[in-house]
């Protein structure tokens, strides 16, 4: 048998991705779709959990890294800066160690999971917390970024979406034809953005015959796209997805509007619930991944065409033990 040999979205996605000279990567992607017996007998349908957190850094930015640092790299760029909830700290500060490149972090004072701090510390970035909502610092982000010669590897820079589509790809490669529907989180709508371009590239393409319905998922206390108007001083469990005024405001409801899709909400309850009804299969992830799960029940009876579900599960469970604490107070 031929050895088995995955060696990143790069080199597995090449041909829809923008030419890269150099290539920073630590084999991204080609991470699990598994059945949930759960959903599945509550939806009485085929439905995919995409378990993100299998990527080197544990959540999907890995994707979108690898691209944003291969380029940023190849600029020459100083270093790399983000603002972040967590997650793309992480990935940040692994890709840029890759690299050799200085990475700097930005994160919202006293609101940022304490498994992702840790990550990001241990790859040598620069940390530093900023008093203020999310998109203040982001704000910030960028205007050090221009100022001081660093790449912005938030999912503003256009590579972090290329690489982010890949998902969709997976998706559609494993299961042989697009889901009917996909089921995502979604806070600054980079990833929703991301993967609804994967879709429509890979039908551009030949590749699938049909695309599937984008169902963006906000907490109830961080709606702004449910409501349809920002949200001051969000508030949730699911920190990923505690924003009040997305990035990609306009993409995310480009996605669900061409896709006929739609926009729901969760409460913090229901987010808990999902990440302990996953837990029970065997796939632990963190609250705005299990976000996705808990809007998936949202769709029973909601007239979607046939066809399998996909709920792409953003992040690992180790990201917050202390979400897990509030609900189990023994751990
Ligand atoms: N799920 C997880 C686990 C995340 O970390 C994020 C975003 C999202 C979903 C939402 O994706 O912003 O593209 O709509 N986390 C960002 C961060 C904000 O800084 O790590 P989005």
């Amino acid at each position: 048998m031929a050895p088995i040999a995955w060696k990143g979205i790069i080199a597995a996605y090449g041909e829809f991705l923008p030419p890269l000279a150099t290539k920073v990567t630590l084999h991204e992607g080609g991470t699990p779709l598994v059945p949930s017996s759960w959903l599945e007998g509550r939806l009485g349908r085929p439905v995919w959990l995409k378990l993100e957190g299998s990527n080197p850094t544990c959540s999907f930015k890995d994707r979108g890294m690898t691209v944003a640092v291969s380029q940023a790299a190849g600029d020459g760029a100083r270093g790399v800066i983000c603002a972040s909830t967590g997650n793309t700290a992480a990935s940040a500060a692994a890709y840029a160690a890759r690299a050799g490149l200085s990475c700097s972090i930005l994160l919202p004072a006293g609101a940022v999971a304490r498994g992702k701090l840790v990550q990001a510390v241990a790859h040598g970035a620069r940390v530093l917390t900023v008093e203020g909502e999310f998109e203040e610092i982001l704000g910030m982000a960028v205007k050090m970024a221009a100022e001081e010669g660093y790449a912005l590897v938030n999912s503003l820079n256009p590579f972090r979406l290329e690489g982010q589509a890949t998902a969709s790809y997976e998706i559609c490669d494993a299961l042989g034809r697009a889901p009917a529907a996909v089921v995502l989180p979604v806070g600054n709508g980079g990833n929703i953005t991301a993967c609804w371009m994967g879709f429509l590239r890979y039908h551009a393409a030949g590749r699938i015959t049909s695309r599937p319905r984008m169902i963006g998922v906000q907490a109830e206390g961080a709606n702004p796209l449910v409501r349809g108007s920002p949200v001051v001083r969000p508030e949730t469990v699911a920190s990923a997805i505690r924003i009040g005024r997305p990035a990609s405001w306009k993409g995310a409801v480009e996605a669900v509007e061409a896709s006929g899709g739609r926009f729901l909400q969760v409460s913090d309850e229901e987010i808990l619930g999902a990440q302990r009804a996953l837990a029970a299969e065997g796939v632990f992830v963190e609250p705005a991944s299990a976000a996705a799960a808990a809007g998936a029940l949202h769709l029973q009876g909601a007239g979607l065409p046939d066809g399998d579900i996909v709920c792409i599960l953003t992040g690992h469970g180790l990201k917050d033990p202390d979400a897990v604490r509030m609900a189990e107070p023994w751990v």
